[in-house]
């Protein structure tokens, strides 16, 4: 199939476009490379440096690739994603994520593209009661990025209705790792996430990993999240992709290892590959106590399996850091 990544230049988007590659599918990327990277294109999928709010823009990528062959389906990762951003610049947020989505849409009706497949996030379950999140269960975040993705989503059901699309939509937990030839991983200079800052207290590009809260309600007092491989997370994208498109289906989908981690658990695996210095902190405001995927239906309708395990992930994201400071 003809597939146009939008966000193609990003972490989890250059992954996909590697598997996309590796399944035999004809890829181009639209990015605008606003935090994605030229380093993570391939020689072997084209890129159109364009925004996808700029529907002008997009037509016309859409038009000359069309030219061609037809565009079958359109996988679309472009957001913007840091929650403490999205509360002090919500429009900004809204603008990107949510008529970044509209703009898409518009554009892929003009251009008869049938098929989309968006990433959403956990974040759209907020503060969730059991911390076993479901698909059909109530979604209601608790920042602008969460609302952003969920309004996004709404916007993407109501269209599928209203237009006849195919849609798929992954609501990813934490993404996290390197794919295993250290070729792509995730490189930014603001990261947020566990796993990458606790690698870098280890290698020494920070003086120390600060863990937020030791009195949760869960058996260590720290966190507990669920990770997940991100070339495991692309993977299903191949998946999600051949399913929606072969069932002209409207699914709704968690991507998570359905297994969860406390902090200490994730600090720990750290540890056993280098020391590190730790604090301890007080409790964040928003951060829910636990939250786990249930990815039985991605399990059952894609037959898809994680293959990598949380020692992996850590390791991955370890040697790609460990190698760029060689470079
Ligand atoms: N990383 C995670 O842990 C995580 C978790 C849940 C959901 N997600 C979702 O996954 C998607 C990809 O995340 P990522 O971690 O790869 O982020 P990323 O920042 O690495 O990738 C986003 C890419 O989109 C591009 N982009 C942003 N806005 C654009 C626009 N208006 N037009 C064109 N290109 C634009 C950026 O340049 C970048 O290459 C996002 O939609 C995010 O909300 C990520």
């Amino acid at each position: 199939m003809k597939i146009c990544v939008c966000g193609g230049a990003g972490y989890i988007g250059s992954h996909t476009v590697l598997e996309l590659l590796k399944a035999g599918h004809d890829v181009f990327v639209i990015d605008n490379l606003s935090t994605g990277s030229q380093e993570f294109l391939f020689d072997e999928a084209r890129f159109y440096e364009a925004d996808c709010t700029d529907q002008t823009a997009m037509d016309r990528v859409f038009e000359i690739e069309n030219d061609e062959s037809p565009v079958d389906a359109v996988m679309h990762f472009a957001a913007k994603l840091i929650v403490n951003e999205s509360v002090s610049m919500p429009l900004d947020y809204y603008y990107n994520n949510v008529f970044g989505v509209i703009s898409l849409i518009q554009s892929m009706r003009k251009a008869n593209i049938k098929t989309l497949i968006f990433s959403s996030t956990a974040a759209a379950y907020g503060d969730h009661p059991t911390g076993f999140c479901e698909e059909n269960d109530v979604c209601l975040p608790i920042n602008p990025y969460g609302n952003s993705k969920l309004a996004a989503e709404m916007v993407i059901k109501d269209s599928a209705k209203a237009y006849g699309l195919n849609t798929c939509i992954f609501r990813y937990f934490n993404v996290a790792g390197a794919h295993p030839s250290l070729r792509l991983g995730l490189d930014k200079s603001t990261l947020t996430h566990i796993v990458p800052i606790t690698v870098m207290a280890a290698l020494k590009q920070r003086s120390h990993v600060t863990i937020f809260g030791d009195d949760y309600p869960t058996d260590d007092g720290t966190c507990i999240r669920d990770y997940i491989h991100v070339s495991d997370l692309a993977y299903a994208h191949v998946l999600g992709l051949e399913y929606t498109h072969k069932h002209q289906s409207n699914e709704v989908f968690n991507l998570g290892s359905s297994h969860g981690y406390s902090v200490k658990q994730v600090v720990d695996e750290v540890k056993k590959i280098a020391p590190l210095e730790v604090q301890m902190g007080e409790r964040r405001e928003g951060d829910p106590a636990k939250l786990i995927a249930v990815s039985k239906k991605a399990n059952e309708l894609l037959q898809w399996t994680p293959k990598y395990s949380l020692a992996d992930i850590v390791k991955t994201d370890y040697d790609f850091r460990a190698k760029r400071l060689k470079q």
